[in-house]
């Protein structure tokens, strides 16, 4: 969707929010799959519940982008414009053990930058690519540990009441890969408690995690990370794997070579092909296993 009301133009601007005309959100996201749209960055949190209210006045449906590396988008001209948080500096203030970071900082470089400082608890998600933000929002986690056990303070702007809240951690319910932040709430910046531990200790876990990834997931290759969700007690990898289904593909969409619960974009793939890919996937693992896997990656197809 492309803004061209000048009178709206100059609004967003003086709210300092700098646009990006159509923006490829191919180029926005780790699948490199997605179509066109306005791009929205926003320099002040504050200026949020303004920006919102501009943009219903105009009838422009909008969605928030956090890291892009857990996301498939439609093909073509979007009907919706992106709103994306500038990344801050610095991402992360420490204060004894707690680390302030803003939602638009990066996973990866947060935990480094902690471990640094002696603070662990994150090693298992140094390899998980994309935000603070977006791992907050679907409590991210790998290798027996999930950011929401560290979680004290959150700051986000909630769609519902429209403005700016601040909830402490124990009034959010972290579950698997799911929390009970509302769809359209953003991520603005979160407090963590973490463990004192040594720099040494950190960066040996930080080392096994690296070489189990490398060992088992498609780094190189573009992706959105696991495509479903393991069904309690399961593993949809395995499923998918033990279905024969390593190098199954529709267009460039391919279940990965190397883990099965890993679907690549091996050339010029869209989105259409993905989906295809997933339904098929999903309908072999249920009429073998009557299990139905339910999406991890989250789908922008409306
Ligand atoms: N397996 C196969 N074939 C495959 C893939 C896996 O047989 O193609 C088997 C493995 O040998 C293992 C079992 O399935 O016995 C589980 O596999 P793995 O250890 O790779 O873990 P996973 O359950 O497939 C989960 C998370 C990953 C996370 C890893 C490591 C989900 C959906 N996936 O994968 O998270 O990195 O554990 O902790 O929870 C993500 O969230 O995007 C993601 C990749």
């Amino acid at each position: 969707m492309l803004i061209n009301n000048p009178k709206l133009l100059t609004s967003l601007a003086e709210l300092g929010v700098e646009r990006r005309p159509a923006a490829k959100l191919s180029e926005l996201t780790s699948l490199g799959i997605g179509g066109t749209t306005d791009l929205l960055r926003i320099n002040r949190h504050e200026s949020l519940p303004d920006l919102l209210q501009l943009l219903d006045a105009n009838h422009i449906p909008h969605k928030f982008l956090g890291g892009g590396s857990n996301l498939l988008v439609n093909d073509g001209e979007l009907p919706w414009v992106i709103l994306q948080l500038a990344p801050p500096e610095p991402g992360v203030v420490l204060e004894g053990n707690l680390a302030h970071v803003d939602a638009a900082a990066d996973l990866g470089r947060t935990v480094t930058f902690c471990a640094k400082h002696d603070l662990g608890g994150m090693e298992g998600l140094i390899g998980v690519p994309g935000t603070v933000g977006g791992a907050l929002r679907m409590n991210a986690g790998a290798y027996g540990m999930q950011i929401g056990s560290y979680v004290r303070e959150v700051k986000l702007y909630r769609a519902g009441a429209r403005k700016i809240e601040i909830l402490s951690g124990d009034q959010i319910s972290f579950e698997y890969r799911h929390t009970s932040f509302a769809p359209d709430d953003m991520m603005l910046a979160v407090t963590l408690e973490l463990p004192s531990k040594s720099y040494q200790e950190i960066i040996q876990g930080i080392r096994i995690c690296n070489e189990k990834r490398r060992a088992s997931q498609p780094l190189g290759q573009k992706s959105a990370g696991c495509i479903f969700k393991n069904p309690p007690g399961a593993s949809a990898g395995r499923m998918i794997d033990e279905l024969g289904l390593k190098g199954f593909h529709v267009g460039d969409a391919r279940v990965s070579d190397r883990h099965a619960n890993f679907f690549v974009n091996a050339g010029k793939a869209t989105a259409k092909d993905m989906l295809s890919l997933i339904a098929e996937v999903r309908g072999r693992v249920e009429k073998v296993y009557g299990v139905k896997l339910e999406n991890e990656v989250v789908v922008w197809n409306a």
